[in-house]
């Protein structure tokens, strides 16, 4: 496998140079062009000298000796005639000339010429200009010596510098590459660790800039806390279901063991232990079901939506409780429809656990009222029965949690209801409200969103 950090580094390193020879390039064939231009620039000047010089003197008076005065390092300098033959030539350089000779007449007024010489191949840079109303031609031909000297240094620095960058981006690129694998190095040690063993744990973020890797460090740690939040809560749960087994159960054996030393014979006492047996094994059943039920709710995204008639749903559910409990309980509602958009089933069953509590907490009549508000369909149920003292309001939804738990315990509770309510409203995006006093009785207030969205999206 190789390493990310090593391929973002060849990457880079081979984009770079790949960029810098390119450039290199650029820079020496502009670098050629413009020192040649320069020694055109100066050729051609020499030329206009020249033949300003030939044509102020006589052609016997030592024109040649004149010519020479011209010449620089390596060169030579000719006229011809029409019909391209020498008429003169001067030169301080045999070879030159000899390599040049006959040359002329292919070009026409620069050329660069590669000839090779004692040194290898060198340049020579012709020019050739016309006089004497076009009977006569100047021609000055120069080995381009300091060219050849200088293009060889060029080349030397270029080739030092790429080799120079391609080092620094080698090293600059793994510097990067490990800034940016750091992190996640780091996160897949920690993962590692998890999974050996087993425990959940958190990154530390090092880098203090925000960028995506931070967030991924966030998101992961993130992540990591809500995995402990939940197993912490199912810690939780499953200790206090158990606690809230136990004493049910003890309650059984003891009667059970009443019965298998004095049972069966002691008629009265018999009746009693079964009763109680039965009463409390009822109990651990319904329990379980409610734990059951939450542990579907706590999976989340498990609501059914469609459109709820929420005064069609509230009348079913109060005939059904005022059958079975025959207590008085009475709907009121403004006479329009209220429609929302939820889970039926559940909506039902946080209905009936609002009732439930408001039948066992009370003796007297209970009041449902269906509302509307600007943003919520609203279900009010009312009762005036022994209320909630005010500090234990916000305690009540917590699981298990009871007000009083020996009353708690004749009315047969195990204080989930209005935990899973709550659990229900929040996945409808709605929430409850209580109001109430002791000894006077308590109102709670189902809200749910007129416009909720999509509820099983979020
Ligand atoms: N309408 C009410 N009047 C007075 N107290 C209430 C009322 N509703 C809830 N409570 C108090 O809040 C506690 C928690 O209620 P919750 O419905 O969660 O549990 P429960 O009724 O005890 O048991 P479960 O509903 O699981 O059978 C109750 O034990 C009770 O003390
Ligand atoms: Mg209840």
């Amino acid at each position: 496998m190789m390493k990310i950090t090593t391929k973002i580094n060849l990457l880079t390193t081979a984009w770079m140079l790949c960029i810098l020879i390119l450039i290199n390039f650029v820079v020496f064939l502009l670098f050629m062009k413009t020192t040649v231009n320069m020694e055109k620039d100066i050729l051609f000047q020499k030329a206009g000298d020249i033949i300003k010089e030939i044509n102020t003197t006589q052609p016997s008076n030592g024109l040649k000796g004149e010519l020479e005065d011209y010449l620089t390092e390596h060169s030579y300098i000719r006229i011809m005639d029409q019909k391209n033959k020498l008429i003169y030539e001067v030169t301080n350089d045999k070879l030159l000339s000899k390599k040049m000779k006959g040359q002329s007449t292919l070009i026409k007024q620069t050329k660069t010429h590669l000839i090779s010489t004692e040194h290898g191949e060198e340049e020579v840079l012709i020019v050739r200009v016309p006089f004497n109303n076009g009977n006569k031609t100047l021609e000055i031909g120069e080995r381009l010596r300091g060219l050849e000297a200088r293009k060889e240094m060029l080349r030397a620095i270029l080739i030092i510098c790429t080799v120079l960058a391609a080092l620094l981006s080698l090293l600059g690129g793994r510097w990067l590459a490990n800034m940016i694998m750091r992190p996640i190095a780091n996160m897949i040690k920690t993962m590692e660790e998890i999974e050996k063993s087993g425990v959940p744990k958190t990154i530390t973020v090092q880098n203090k800039t925000k960028d995506e890797l931070q967030t991924l460090a966030r998101t992961f740690n993130r992540m990591i806390n809500r995995l402990l939040i939940n197993m912490e809560r199912q810690k939780q749960f499953v200790s206090d279901a158990s606690h809230e087994l136990k004493t049910p159960l003890t309650v059984i054996k003891s009667y059970a063991n009443l019965l298998r030393r004095h049972g069966i014979e002691n008629n009265e006492m018999a009746e009693e232990a079964l009763k109680a047996i039965h009463s409390e094994a009822t109990r651990i059943q319904k329990m379980t079901e409610t734990f059951l039920e939450l542990a579907t709710l706590e999976k989340e995204n498990v609501l059914e939506i469609n459109e709820v008639n929420l005064v069609n749903l509230s009348k079913d559910i109060l005939k059904q409780l005022k059958d079975v409990y025959k207590r008085d309980i009475t709907l009121h509602y403004e006479g329009i429809p209220i429609i929302i958009r939820a889970d039926e089933l559940k909506i039902k069953q946080v209905i009936i656990i609002l009732l439930d509590n408001a039948i066992k907490y009370s003796n007297d009549r209970i009041e449902v009222f269906l509302k509307k508000d600007q943003h919520h369909s609203i279900i009010d149920i009312k009762d005036y029965g022994i209320g909630i003292p005010k500090e234990e309001i916000d305690n009540i939804f917590e699981r298990f949690y009871r007000v009083d738990k020996a009353r708690s315990r004749e009315t047969g509770g195990s204080g989930l209801g209005l935990h899973i309510a709550k659990s229900i409203i929040k996945l409808h995006k709605g929430d409850i409200k209580i109001i109430s006093k002791e000894g006077t009785g308590t109102n709670v207030e189902l809200l749910l969103p007129i416009n909720n969205g999509n509820l099983n999206k979020l």
